[in-house]
């Protein structure tokens, strides 16, 4: 069972679990060698919170612990209580040119020595692998993990991805594995693209891979152990790890950083106060240490990264970890201009995050983030007619329209938005450096011009304000009297398209908070059609507003339908497990507010969404919706 708890673009925050075991992800397995534990399983375990291992099943045949493993089982000889993640012996193929072992034989040999994740004898293909051969590799991995299918039930079963530089066969190769039915999808043959800091290659690889198999897997990115990796491929979906780079790294003298890699003799003061590094001098570190120091420095990237996606700050940690390399800068680059890429995981994103967007250059314009601010704007915003319109710059953005005048803010980031959006999220949360912004104002005059032109007709003047302060004839606006109205129309247009905004009717009463001066909640009468959050501007509908929602979105706008079964729990507010989704709108994204329906269209209550509509449709496990409303 895999299931999401939290998330950022295609990065996700899952417990995953293997037989009796729980695993968190993003994480990583440390390669075990059994003849040569330079850090023991235990001590991953207890000094650095280790949950996985993973050992190999042709070294574990060939080594002088084979009788004991084959007799008492991994688990008991490596003193763990975890899962332990088997691989089969395809790594040395690629190292050692061939290995005397069958994919039977290995499959029986892994289940033998107690594995909880068994991996078939999959055929590494190398980036200079021309397209027969790859195809031809591609064929027999498919029909060894077809038939690993058959004898592997009782274990969690991976399926190698390969299809070498040929991305049409990684395609067919992700939606074939796929069929079959795995348990882990492990991207395979990717090493060589990292050792060649082939970086562009090793992204359109994972995100092709990801983009054709199913969504409720998780993702391994065969091989890749260097920290400086992980943010960058997590973010774009992968959810586990490995790691002998450590220790290999140890024995070379090499010394791991999230910005790449250090030789320890090269340096003249260690840039690191972990356990293993404190007080020492780079000449005092032993084999040993720099191991240590190199697990420390995993972990620790691990955790960061974690945490990144709970506050949806990861853009932020990748756009800082890629500039580790130009190499690596470079294949970040070439994503963010993939339009399909980012399409992609556009559909991911939050649409709303606990911390602000910080800008950390012009790359953070590419966020998807920003892309779907504009493709909002355009298909569900429309202005409100008759008033004249006010256009002011972005350090302005606190210009507040009133019953007679609209200000549109000039933003560096997001081009043309209405004042009346600027507390929702991101446009009230996005901290660009000042200096920056001034830089940037090429990008929204241009938004202006386009504004202006698209609604002249709604407005009987603009004025084009440069300093709004300084403006004789403006500074009345501060007196009159904030258009709260306005801004509920204009959130809920945005949040869930043109027509929404028609639940204002009737005897409108809006709660300002005295602190802040902002719109709170909105009642019709007595009765409360819904709170505007605090933190991001987000209207969450009570049961009035929902009902009113549900008369004036067609359907299937922003619904979960959920199947018969399910529809008594959620009106009790027991929040939707996907496996009851039968539908869902293709609009809504992770964290969307929504209606939740039963099969006849019927509201039965509201929440939070955890997955996009696709996951929906492919998770079998976990919660879909969580149910803030359930109505009887
Ligand atoms: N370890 C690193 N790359 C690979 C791969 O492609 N297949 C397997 N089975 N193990 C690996
Ligand atoms: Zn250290």
């Amino acid at each position: 069972m895999f299931e999401i708890k939290s998330r950022d673009a295609c990065a996700r925050i899952c417990d995953w679990k293997i037989g009796k075991y729980k695993v968190k992800t993003p994480n990583i397995a440390i390669v075990v060698n059994p003849d040569k534990q330079i850090v023991t399983p235990r001590e991953l375990k207890d000094i650095f919170g280790a949950e996985i291992i993973i050992t190999n099943a042709y070294i574990i045949r060939n080594s002088k612990k084979a009788k004991e493993i084959e007799k008492d089982g991994m688990h008991k000889v490596y003193d763990w209580d975890g899962p332990i993640y088997t691989d089969s012996g395809t790594f040395q193929m690629y190292s050692h040119g061939s290995v005397k072992i069958s994919p039977e034989e290995t499959i029986a040999y892994q289940k033998k020595i107690g594995s909880d994740i068994i991996t078939p004898l999959d055929l590494f293909t190398l980036p200079k692998d021309n397209s027969e051969i790859a195809e031809k590799k591609l064929a027999d991995t498919l029909s060894r993990i077809d038939d690993a299918r058959e004898s592997v039930t009782s274990q969690d079963l991976v399926g190698p991805v390969q299809g070498g530089r040929f991305m049409e066969l990684r395609a067919q190769a992700a939606q074939k594995v796929g069929k079959i039915g795995v348990d882990v999808f492990a991207i395979g043959g990717i090493v060589p693209l990292m050792e060649k800091y082939n970086f562009t290659k090793l992204i359109e690889t994972v995100m092709t891979v990801k983009m054709n198999m199913p969504l409720n897997k998780p993702v391994h990115a065969f091989g890749c152990g260097h920290p400086m990796l992980f943010s960058l491929l997590t973010l774009l979906g992968v959810d586990l790890f490995d790691s002998a780079a450590y220790a290999l790294y140890a024995e070379d003298r090499r010394y791991m950083t999230v910005n790449g890699t250090l030789k320890v003799d090269d340096i003249s003061e260690l840039p690191c106060n972990c356990p293993a590094c404190s007080g020492k001098k780079p000449t005092d570190m032993k084999m040993r240490d720099i191991a240590m120091h190199n697990l420390y420095v995993t972990f620790q990237e691990i955790k960061t990264i974690r945490q990144a996606i709970v506050d949806g700050t990861l853009f932020e940690l990748v756009e800082m970890r890629v500039r580790a390399h130009p190499a690596l800068f470079d294949a970040y680059l070439r994503l963010l201009a993939n339009e399909e890429y980012m399409g992609f995981m556009e559909k991911f994103d939050p649409m709303t995050k606990e911390r602000a967007f910080f800008y950390t250059g012009s790359v953070s314009l590419d966020r998807p983030a920003v892309a779907r601010v504009a493709k909002r704007l355009e298909e569900r915003y429309v202005p409100p007619k008759g008033r004249n319109g006010y256009i002011v710059r972005s350090f302005e953005r606190f210009a507040k329209s009133t019953k007679s005048s609209h200000f549109i803010v000039m933003d560096n980031i997001y081009g043309a938005v209405p004042s009346e959006l600027l507390n929702m999220y991101p446009f009230g949360q996005t901290i660009v450096p000042s200096s920056v912004s001034q830089n940037l104002l090429c990008n929204s005059e241009k938004a202006i011009n386009e504004y202006i032109s698209s609604y002249k007709s709604y407005y009987p003047k603009f004025h084009i304000l440069s300093k709004y302060k300084d403006t004789k004839e403006l500074a009345d606006f501060d007196k009159k009297p904030v258009d709260h109205i306005l801004e509920a129309r204009s959130i809920l247009m945005y949040q869930y398209g043109k027509g929404a905004e028609k639940i204002l009717t009737g005897d409108i009463k809006l709660e300002i908070s005295r602190k802040t001066g902002r719109l709170r909640r909105i009642y019709i009468g007595a009765e409360i059609l819904g709170t505007l959050r605090a933190e991001d501007g987000f209207f969450i509908p009570a049961g009035l507003g929902a009902e009113r929602l549900m008369e004036v979105l067609p359907k299937p706008a922003y619904r979960v339908v959920v199947s018969d079964d399910a529809v008594p729990f959620v009106r009790e507010g027991k929040s939707v497990f996907s496996k009851f989704v039968i539908n869902a709108d293709v609009d809504i994204r992770p964290y969307d507010e929504v209606l939740i329906v039963d099969s006849l269209d019927n509201l039965i209550g509201t929440g939070k969404c955890m997955l996009n509509p696709d996951e929906m449709m492919d998770f079998k496990e976990g919660v879909a919706v969580k149910t803030r409303l359930g109505f009887s």
